[in-house]
C-alpha cells in the first residue's frame, strides 16, 4: 500500500476508516499528542470560536466524553445529540439529511451509528469534516488510534510487536481497525477469538491482499491460559497468528512456515500485549454459557512467558477482564482510556488545521481508495442488512470491490462484508451465466460489460437469459482454468 507522506495530510479531511489516515498522519497526531501531554496549557484556546457536533446514535461513555473533552481543553465549544429518541430521527429524517444540517452548525462532526458505514454516508453529506466514533461492527479509528499510541508508548515501537487481539472479532469494531492498523505499522497479530467469532472473511482477506500479510496457523501454546477449562485448553486447539511480510525481513516472518502447526510462545526479549473485548451482545452475540470465551483473570497472568506483557481493552468490561488485575503494572486499559483526551486532542488539531497561520476550514471531499476492481453495476444489493446501504437507499451510490476467492464476491465498500456473487450476466448479449463461468469465458468479457448478481432469479428479472448448457464445447482452451477473469482485468489495467 503506497503512503501518503504528505505533511498536513489530515486538513479538512473525515476519518471513516483507519485507512484514510497514513502512517505519517498516524504518526503527526501521536506527535502532537506527546507535545499536548508536556504542555496542556500550550492548547488551550486554540480551538477557540470552532465546534464540533458529536452525533451518538448508540451508547458511549469514553468516546463521546473524551471527544467533548478534546474539543473544550482546546477551547473550542461542543454541541451534541446523545439520545436518538429526542432527535429528528423518531420523525423519520435521514442520516444524509442530519449530517447535511448539522454540518451547518459545527467545523467538525463525530459520529457514532449503529449502521455499519453510516460514518461513510455522513462524510458523503456533511459540509464539514467527521470523524467516525464507531459504525455498527465495522470500525473504529480513534480508538485504534488510541490503541496504537499506548502501545507504542510502553513498548517503545510498534514494529516486531505481537499482539493478541482476543474475544469477538466477528461483532467487534475496534478490533478491524486496529489489524489493519497493526499491519500496517509492521507488528504481528495473533487472533484468539472466542468460539464462533472469528475474525470475518474481509478483514483476512485484505490483510493478505492489501498489506501482504502471511497468515499461519498455530497451537494455542501459551495462549491457553486465555481459557479458564473447555476444549480450547486442550490439544490441537488453534489460533491465526499473521505475520506481516515485511519489506526488510524480521525474525519472526522468517522463523513462520505456512502449513506447520508450531506452538504459540513467547521467548525473553519478545514484546506481546493481550488485547480483550467484550461479547458485543447488542450485535446478536449472546452468552450462551457454553460458548468458551477468553478471560483475563490473576491465574491467566501466572504463567511466567506473560512476565512482561501487556493488558489493553477499549472497554466497558463485562466479565472477560477481572477487576483483580487492575493494580497489576501489566494492566493499562485505564490509561489507554485516559489518553484518548490527548490524542482526540491531536487529531481534531490536525484536522481542523489548528497550527495554521489564520482561518482555515473546509472539508475535502471523502474519497475511498480502492486498489482493486470497483463494481458500481445496477440491482446488486449488500447481503449485510445493517449495512447503511440497506438502510438509507436513497442516499447510498452502492459501489463493490470484486474479490476471487472460492468464487466471485462484491465487498461492500460502505460496510466492507463481502456477498457472493453467484450469476454475471453480459450485458451486450444478455445472457448470464453462473460466475465461475467468468473465468473460462475470459478475455472476451470487459468489466464494463459486466452485471453481477446474487441469483439466477436476479438476472432473469433483470432481463437477462440463461446461457445455452455447453458451454465448454465452445471455449475448450478455457475450459481447464489459468487466470482469473479478475487477473486479467487486473493485467490489463496494469
Ligand atoms: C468500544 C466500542 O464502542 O466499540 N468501546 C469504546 O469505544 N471504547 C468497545 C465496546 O463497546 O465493546
Amino acid at each position: 500500500m503506497e503512503e501518503d507522506v504528505t505533511v498536513g495530510g489530515l486538513l479538512g479531511k473525515s476519518i471513516v476508516s483507519v485507512d484514510d489516515m497514513s502512517i505519517a498522519d498516524i504518526e503527526a497526531v501521536f506527535a502532537i499528542a506527546d507535545d499536548i501531554r508536556a504542555h496542556w496549557d500550550h492548547y488551550y484556546g486554540k480551538a477557540s470560536g470552532r465546534i464540533a457536533a458529536t452525533l451518538f446514535y448508540e451508547p458511549s461513555t469514553r468516546t463521546r466524553l473524551s471527544f467533548e473533552a478534546a474539543m473544550q481543553r482546546l477551547g473550542g465549544g461542543v454541541i451534541s445529540t446523545w439520545d436518538v429518541n429526542a432527535s429528528s430521527v423518531v420523525k423519520g429524517e435521514s442520516l444524509a439529511d442530519t449530517a447535511r444540517v448539522v454540518g451547518g452548525y459545527a467545523d467538525v462532526m463525530v459520529v457514532r451509528h449503529p449502521w455499519d458505514g453510516a460514518a461513510k454516508l455522513a462524510a458523503e453529506y456533511s459540509p464539514v469534516p467527521v470523524i467516525n466514533a464507531g459504525d455498527g461492527k465495522h470500525e473504529h479509528p480513534t480508538q485504534t488510534l488510541c490503541d496504537l499510541y499506548t502501545l507504542r508508548e510502553h513498548h517503545g515501537g510498534l514494529r516486531g510487536l505481537r499482539v493478541a487481539l482476543c474475544g469477538d472479532l466477528l461483532h467487534g469494531r475496534t478490533v478491524h481497525s486496529l489489524a489493519f492498523a497493526l499491519a500496517r505499522f509492521g507488528a504481528n497479530i495473533i487472533f484468539v477469538p472466542g468460539e464462533g467469532n472469528e475474525m470475518p472473511g474481509y478483514v483476512l482477506r485484505r490483510l493478505a491482499g492489501d498489506y501482504h500479510a502471511h497468515i499461519q496457523r498455530e497451537q494455542l501454546g501459551v495462549l491457553s491460559a486465555l481459557f479458564d477449562t473447555g476444549p480450547a485448553s486442550g490439544e490441537g486447539a488453534t489460533v491465526d497468528a499473521i505475520y506481516i511480510t515485511p519489506r526488510e525481513p524480521h525474525q519472526l516472518a522468517m522463523s513462520s512456515i505456512e502449513g506447520t502447526t508450531v506452538q504459540f510462545q513467547v521467548s525473553s526479549g519478545e514484546a506481546l500485549s493481550i488485547y480483550v473485548t467484550r461479547r458485543q451482545k447488542e450485535r446478536g452475540n449472546v452468552d450462551s454459557g457454553r460458548a468458551r470465551y477468553p478471560i483475563v483473570t490473576p491465574e491467566t497472568l501466572k504463567a511466567s512467558q506473560f512476565r512482561d506483557i501487556s493488558i489493553l481493552h477499549p472497554l466497558p468490561r463485562v466479565d472477560e477482564l477481572s477487576p483483580d488485575v487492575d493494580n497489576d503494572p501489566r494492566s493499562l486499559y485505564f490509561k489507554q482510556a485516559a489518553l484518548g483526551v490527548p490524542v482526540r486532542m491531536a487529531l481534531i488539531w490536525h484536522i481542523l488545521g489548528l497550527g495554521e497561520e489564520g482561518p482555515v476550514g473546509g472539508k475535502r471531499p471523502y474519497l475511498r481508495s480502492v486498489e482493486g476492481l470497483v463494481y458500481a453495476g445496477p440491482g446488486f444489493d449488500c447481503s449485510n442488512e445493517t449495512c447503511v446501504t440497506n438502510q438509507e437507499r436513497r442516499f447510498t451510490h452502492p459501489q463493490f470491490e470484486v474479490v476471487r476467492d472460492s468464487g466471485y464476491k462484491l465487498r461492500c465498500l460502505y460496510c466492507d462484508l463481502e456477498t457472493a456473487a453467484t450469476h454475471v450476466g453480459n450485458t451486450q448479449s444478455h445472457i448470464y451465466y453462473p460466475s465461475e463461468l467468468l473465468d473460462r469465458i475470459m478475455p472476451s468479457m470487459l468489466p464494463e460489460h459486466v452485471r453481477f448478481f446474487r441469483s439466477s432469479d436476479a438476472a432473469e428479472a433483470a432481463g437477462f437469459r440463461k446461457v445455452a448448457d455447453a458451454w465448454d464445447k465452445y471455449h475448450p482452451e478455457h475450459a481447464k482454468g489459468g487466470g482469473s477473469w479478475l487477473d486479467m482485468v487486473r493485467g490489463r489495467q496494469a
